[in-house]
């Protein structure tokens, strides 16, 4: 029996335009601009089922956690979070994305003006009246453990590590070593990731190999695999190729 890609969640490739490597400030660019065309298929409609299945993983079952969302967008696992009752933060670069989040959920921010460590202009923070959603306003690569309050209990990183292009240069280490210092000793990462058997053109997912997943994190991370989706026979027909999405807990090594 084949499943459609409806059922399993996968559906065809997210972006479609040929992209070129970028340096960090034209990624973050090209990311605005994909907010003010509205071109943001990868927004889901409902809570991300890995996040809702492997949540006592992230949280260790505890009632109330720390909950780092890294290139946020205005998805829907924040406001699902914060109805677990985490307090949940956000960074996500567009203002566009963190306007509509509010908007269309109905909830309303207070907007402060904070210096961050790293940089010499403050950032918009946008912190919610309702629920306990923090969203930070810039580069994920500007904030730091002062700036946040402390280091996270866990991290859901959904299509945020594969949005940066962690094969240009040495961004997709540094982006692990960002995650690294905003997490807590014994805190939990879960991480979903792509893998394509072709070649995409730098397009957003990126397709992390075996090999390059375990470079990328194994210095300071300890990975296992939860599991794995594969895309379905339409899926391959109509696309050509195969496509996999990699569910990974992830757990600071003991220093
Ligand atoms: C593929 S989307 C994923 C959004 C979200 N995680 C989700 O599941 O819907 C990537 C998001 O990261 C944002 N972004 C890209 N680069 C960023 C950066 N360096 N710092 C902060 N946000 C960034 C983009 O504007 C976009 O909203």
């Amino acid at each position: 029996m084949t499943r459609s890609n409806a059922q399993m969640d996968i559906g065809p490739p997210i972006y479609c335009s040929i992209m070129p490597k970028q340096e960090d400030y034209l990624l973050s660019e090209y990311w605005k601009k994909r907010w003010e065309k509205n071109d943001i298929s990868w927004q889901r409609h409902e809570v991300h089922k890995f996040l809702v299945k492997y949540i006592d993983k992230l949280t260790d079952g505890r009632a109330k956690t720390r909950v780092f969302v890294p290139l946020c967008g205005k998805s829907l696992d924040m406001l699902w979070l914060a109805d677990q009752g985490h307090d949940v933060v956000g960074v996500e670069i567009s203002l566009l994305a963190i306007h509509s989040f509010f908007e269309e959920n109905g909830l309303t921010f207070l907007k402060k003006q904070v210096k961050l460590a790293a940089l010499i202009d403050p950032v918009d923070v946008y912190e919610c009246v309702e629920k306990q959603i923090t969203i930070f306003c810039c580069n994920v690569f500007s904030l730091s453990e002062e700036d946040t309050g402390g280091r996270f209990d866990a991290i859901w990183d959904r299509a945020s590590l594969s949005a940066i292009q962690p094969a240009f240069g040495e961004r997709g280490k540094r982006y692990t070593k960002k995650m690294r210092s905003l997490l807590a000793d014994d805190g939990n990462y879960l991480l979903e990731s792509h893998f394509y058997e072709v070649e995409r053109n730098n397009e957003p997912p990126a397709s992390l190999s075996m090999e390059f997943r375990n470079q990328l994190y194994e210095e300071d991370f300890v990975l296992k695999e939860l599991e794995v989706e594969k895309s379905d026979e339409d899926f391959e027909r109509k696309w050509g190729y195969s496509q996999e999405l990699h569910y990974h807990l992830i757990k600071p090594k003991a220093k």
